[in-house]
């Protein structure tokens, strides 16, 4: 099996690369984590990385005059790397079209709402204000809007009455960690494709992995 190379793009502490990296240490998985790349120096998911043995590098956004000369640090660190797919976590930059198009369908992120709804900034107090009584995270390619492009995969959480925005992002964030390395394993592996911008299964029964209800959904109703 050829293991896709991936680079994860962080900003802070990163659990979602962790879980990525746990993921990608089985012999079994399509990809292996080959890069890290933090927008800042102070990002403590840096270290994590270098612990377990992967290139980690920052390429802090400050030191840049504009966001073209930022990107092409960030480029060449990819092709430096051979890095074929890119997996956005907590990677708090808004990438321009022209990087996009140049990593066009090559490019995951996550985002911790059952998206369309609830894209951008303060995810959780927007379902909460909202009254919703399900949320949960979204794995799609990086189109050029934001948290947009085509779904890979979703898992839901209740939202429960007694909400905070803390509360329901722990609760979200459990659900991350078991979505993001599942939805890069049905990509790197070939089984979800991208084709005019929509996703195409090439199994289908994999569809029963794309959505999942996160066990507390059930637990909480008896
Ligand atoms: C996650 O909730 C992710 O969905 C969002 O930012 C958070 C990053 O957390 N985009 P971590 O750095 O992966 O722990």
């Amino acid at each position: 099996m050829q293991r896709k190379r991936v680079a994860v793009f962080i900003s802070g502490r990163g659990s979602n690369m962790s879980a990525l990296i746990a993921a990608a240490s089985k012999a079994d998985y399509p990809a292996e984590i080959s890069l890290v790349l933090a927008d800042s120096p102070k990002a403590a998911g840096l270290d994590i990385a270098k612990e377990a043995g992967i290139p980690a590098f920052s390429v802090d956004r400050k030191t840049f005059p504009d966001r073209a000369t930022f990107e092409s640090r960030l480029d060449e660190h990819l092709t430096e790397h051979a890095i074929e797919i890119v997996c956005l976590a907590g990677f708090m930059r808004i990438l321009s079209p022209e990087f996009v198009e140049r990593w066009r369908s090559q490019i995951l992120n996550i985002h911790p709402s059952l998206l369309p709804a609830f894209p951008g900034l303060n995810t959780h107090e927007q379902a909460i204000k909202a009254g919703v009584k399900l949320s949960g995270c979204t794995v799609h390619v990086v189109g050029p809007g934001l948290d947009d492009g085509p779904i890979i995969a979703q898992s839901a959480v209740p939202v429960h009455v007694s909400d905070t925005a803390d509360t329901l992002a722990s609760r979200i964030l459990k659900a991350e960690h078991v979505l993001y390395p599942m939805a890069l394993r049905l990509f790197a592996s070939g089984a979800v494709k991208i084709e005019d911008d929509r996703v195409v299964l090439t199994d289908a029964p994999l569809e029963n992995e794309m959505a999942i209800f996160s066990p507390p959904l059930f637990a909480d109703q008896v």
